[in-house]
């Protein structure tokens, strides 16, 4: 007898496999990996599939269509009202989303015509929990441990687009924020984090939030740096138009470390000549601080802090409260 976990990851990877073979049939798509500059050693490492524009494709390789193990795997939706069921992804471009040991729990889809929403994912399942999982860990994995380090962008394409560049320690979290979670997960495999997000507004929001959430996972010998793109690039655009090493070069000469980012950000249009922007700064970055667990680290924070607000470590020591 089958575990229920069993049955949808097969469904998975039965899907997985029928999109493979549908990208290969599709010349749409095939023309759109072409024009991304998406090479087939790509789309062969990440597993990248292609979802026919037809309302029911999947009923071909699952002769149970009506079956709610498909519904509850994401793949399929039956209409409320009427029950009719149909496919989720439609004409869309897959990517496969494994878990930490490769199995795959979930896909994204984009669109090639600019439909609306460009990017369409799995919802959460009894496999796929998003503040859980980071896309291309499986893979990123003896990257991460051969550079040194894990690189944290938004997208897919950035993912799969460092890695066709030689940059092959990417992940992304997938339009949700960056969790402590994710934090903690690449922490048990390396201790320098760097977070490159877009350069757009989006994308800056990201990064602060990344910081926010990290905070409590960080220990006392981790190492998280913050990298902003031009606001026109995302790390994909920027590697296609500057390559691996002129990418390389700002991971190298532009990233500040999350200390220098938080109080970069902290002070940014406060006057810390006068009392009102010491304490303002104070206050901003006080539940900070206080989501920090490594205690070192807490130290170094709380000093910084007392060098911009003239106050004694002592005293901010005992107004920020312990994690
Ligand atoms: N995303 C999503 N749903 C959306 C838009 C974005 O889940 N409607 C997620 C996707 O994982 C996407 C990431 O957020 O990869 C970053 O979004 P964005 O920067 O808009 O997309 P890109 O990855 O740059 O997509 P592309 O290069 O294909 O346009
Ligand atoms: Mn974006
Ligand atoms: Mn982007
Ligand atoms: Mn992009
Ligand atoms: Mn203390």
């Amino acid at each position: 007898q089958k575990s229920e976990r069993q049955l949808l990851l097969e469904v998975h990877a039965k899907a997985a496999d029928f999109y493979r073979r549908s990208l290969e049939r599709s010349p749409k798509a095939r023309a759109y990996l072409e024009q991304r500059g998406i090479l087939p050693a790509t789309v062969e490492r990440f597993g990248l599939g292609y979802a026919p524009s037809e309302w029911q494709a999947l009923s071909a390789i699952f002769p149970h269509y009506g079956e709610p193990l498909l519904e509850k795997a994401g793949l399929v939706i039956a209409n409320p009202d009427s029950g009719k069921r149909y496919d989720r992804f439609r004409d869309r471009l897959i990517f496969p989303i494994h878990d930490r040991q490769g199995k795959i729990i979930a896909f994204g889809g984009r669109s090639l015509d600019g439909g609306e929403p460009k990017y369409l994912n799995s919802p959460e399942t009894p496999l796929f929990e998003k503040g859980r999982t980071l896309y291309g860990l499986a893979l990123a994995r003896d990257g991460i441990r051969e550079a040194g380090f894990a690189l944290v962008t938004e997208g897919y394409v950035d993912v799969i687009m460092l890695a066709q560049h030689g940059l092959t320690n990417a992940v992304a979290a997938l339009g949700t924020a960056t969790t402590a979670e994710h934090v903690r997960t690449l922490l048990a495999l390396t201790d320098q984090i760097v977070f490159c997000f877009d350069g757009d507004e989006a994308g800056r929001r990201a990064a602060w939030r990344a910081l926010e959430n990290a905070l409590e996972a960080l220990k006392d010998d981790s190492r998280l740096r913050f990298v902003f793109l031009p606001p026109e690039h995302d790390p994909d655009s920027f590697v296609r138009a500057q390559g691996a090493d002129a990418f390389r070069a700002l991971l190298a000469e532009a990233a500040k470390p999350l200390t220098t980012y938080l109080f970069d950000e902290l002070t940014r249009g406060e006057d810390l000549h006068t009392a009102e922007g010491r304490a303002r700064l104070a206050h901003l970055a006080k539940p900070l601080i206080a989501k920090v667990r490594a205690p070192m680290l807490r130290l170094q924070l709380e000093k910084e802090l007392a060098e911009r607000t003239g106050l004694a470590v002592e005293t901010l020591h005992e107004w920020i409260p312990p994690a």
